[in-house]
């Protein structure tokens, strides 16, 4: 309980600094109940995490000399903004192609010198606390900043533009991010920021066109009003998320939620189209505009009791709804057209697959396993690959799959088995769906449905957890709450 003399004062301070901020009040909230997880954590603090206190004096000595060296002089009046209204010729050492910046007395003299710089910043050995863009507007390249253990925050109000991508990674000690000029942005990437907690970029902002945020505090990611169109949205491992809204309608790629609070809520009222849809570990999913994946749509180990996706049409390929514990309702009842296979698997309170009226043709196999008593599919007329249907409930009729009304199988993929409570039927069909042979038997748990047909639908990747969040200690961020207040003071 050595920790708890640094908890208290900490909760003090960053309770003070919530005060007026909604964004904060979440954050404030959490604080109780991180106090709650540290307490009750078994798990040793490593004395690693505790570097951001004893490093405050060594930050607060190098920030007086860089600041003393650098050309600070009344001069500087001539860099008044007014000054950059106009166009003036960009300077050669501001037309460089790569700066490489090792403290703030280097930032400080290149935002002094450049209003625009053309090509890339790196910060690399960066052993300050603060990185000021000062009155830098535009960055035509790119930012990157890596492996910063010192840095606590970064922060430019002028900042407008980074023409190519914002990426931050490995920043252990980075707790806020603040520009709320940035409203020109095309890829955003920050990986491992563990303690990162704020981070405000302008609500206009726009061009964005990949956006991946992956083991943060964030506990909101929302705001992107103006972004319409993106190939990546990725949003992973953030582990006290709350919330992620966004205005997006089409993902031409990726659109993956995975791995986040138990909590998270994915809202995004407007999307109409993604390739490829991944989402676990969430807690509600609000697509109501979704009309169309390109490729798969996978929602896996998610804790949401309703999953309704009813305006959803066609799957380019495969649909799978995994092991979402609490499912009890869902609806997929505008989809016609399925292009892979369909999985509907553990649900456990699931009771009845029936909830895809209009589909008319599954262009792979189907997997349905869990504890469900019915299936009805009341417009499928062509399933291409096998079927395999394995349910708990002993009061399923297996013969809705087996005994076709017509005479005919509508599944052309050469096997059809079907397992309710201990009695299996299985058959063979050809693919004009006449059966070439069936039997009935008391099932064998060892045997196994094997997805031996060429082309029909495999479900490669299935329920693998991907629940991959690290854990750190959230002593970690708490601490450096409380130390942002000192250096705010320290730096303004
Ligand atoms: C400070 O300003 C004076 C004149 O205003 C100038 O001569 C001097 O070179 C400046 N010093 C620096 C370090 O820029
Ligand atoms: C950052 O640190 C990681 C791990 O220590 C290392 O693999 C990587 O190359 C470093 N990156 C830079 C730019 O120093
Ligand atoms: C979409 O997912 C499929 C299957 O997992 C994969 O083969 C394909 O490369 C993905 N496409 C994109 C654009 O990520
Ligand atoms: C289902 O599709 C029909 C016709 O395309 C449409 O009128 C209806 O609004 C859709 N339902 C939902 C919930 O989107
Ligand atoms: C399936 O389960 C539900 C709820 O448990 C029950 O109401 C229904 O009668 C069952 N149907 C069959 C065919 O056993
Ligand atoms: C469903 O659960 C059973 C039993 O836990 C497991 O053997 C099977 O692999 C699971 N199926 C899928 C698709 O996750």
């Amino acid at each position: 309980m050595k920790y708890s003399l640094f908890i208290l004062p900490a909760i003090a301070a960053a309770t003070a600094i919530n005060f007026n901020n909604p964004q904060r009040l979440e954050i404030r909230e959490k604080v109780a109940t991180d106090r709650f997880r540290i307490f009750s954590d078994d798990e040793p603090v490593l004395p690693h995490n505790v570097q951001p206190y004893g490093n405050t004096d060594v930050l607060k000595r190098d920030k007086v000399e860089a600041y003393g060296s650098s050309k600070r002089n009344d001069s500087s009046d001539s860099l008044d903004p007014e000054r950059f209204e106009k166009p003036s010729p960009i300077s050669e050492f501001c037309k460089e192609n790569d700066h490489f910046i090792e403290n703030s007395g280097d930032m400080y003299n290149l935002q002094a010198q450049c209003d625009t710089i053309l090509g890339n910043l790196h910060f690399k050995d960066y052993n300050d606390a603060l990185i000021d863009f000062g009155k830098l507007r535009s960055v035509q390249g790119s930012i990157f900043i890596e492996n910063c253990s010192a840095l606590v925050k970064i922060e430019g109000h002028k900042l407008e533009r980074i023409r190519q991508t914002f990426s931050l990674r490995s920043l252990t000690s980075l707790v806020s991010i603040d520009l709320s000029s940035l409203k020109d942005v095309r890829v955003i990437n920050w990986k491992v920021l563990p303690i990162l907690n704020e981070a405000l970029i302008s609500n206009e902002v726009n061009g964005l066109s990949s956006l991946t945020i992956s083991d943060t505090a964030l506990p909101i990611i929302e705001g992107f009003k103006n972004v319409e169109d993106v190939d990546v949205f990725e949003i992973n491992n953030n582990r006290y998320l709350e919330s992620v809204k966004a205005n997006i309608k089409h993902v031409r790629q990726k659109l993956s939620v995975h791995a986040n609070a138990r909590e998270t809520e994915l809202e995004m009222p407007r999307l109409i189209s993604a390739e490829n849809i991944t989402v676990r570990d969430t807690s509600s999913v609000y697509f109501p505009k979704l009309e169309e994946v390109g490729s798969s749509l996978e929602f896996i180990q998610n804790h949401f009791t309703e999953l309704r996706i009813s305006s959803l049409k066609t799957v380019g390929g495969t649909l799978g709804i995994i092991d979402n514990g609490n499912l009890k309702l869902a609806n997929f009842n505008n989809v016609t057209d399925i292009q892979g296979g369909l999985m509907v698997a553990n649900n456990t309170r699931l009771e009845k697959i029936d909830f895809f009226s209009k589909l008319r043709q599954i262009g792979g196999a189907i997997y349905f396993e869990g504890k469900f008593n019915d299936t009805d599919f009341p417009q499928l007329k062509l399933v291409k690959g096998s079927a395999f249907v394995k349910t708990n409930s002993g009061s399923m009729d297996c013969s809705k799959w087996t005994t076709p009304k017509s005479g005919r199988s509508i599944v052309r993929g050469g096997k059809i088995s079907c397992i309710s409570g201990r009695r299996q039927k299985a058959q063979s069909v050809s693919q004009d769906g006449s059966v070439l042979s069936e039997t009935d038997s008391e099932y064998d748990d060892t045997s196994e449905f094997g997805n031996d047909n060429a082309g029909s639908g495999s479900f490669a990747g299935k329920a693998q957890s991907g629940s991959t969040i690290k854990k750190t200690p959230s002593i970690l961020w708490i601490l450096t709450a409380s130390l942002i207040g000192a250096l705010g003071h320290y730096f303004s």
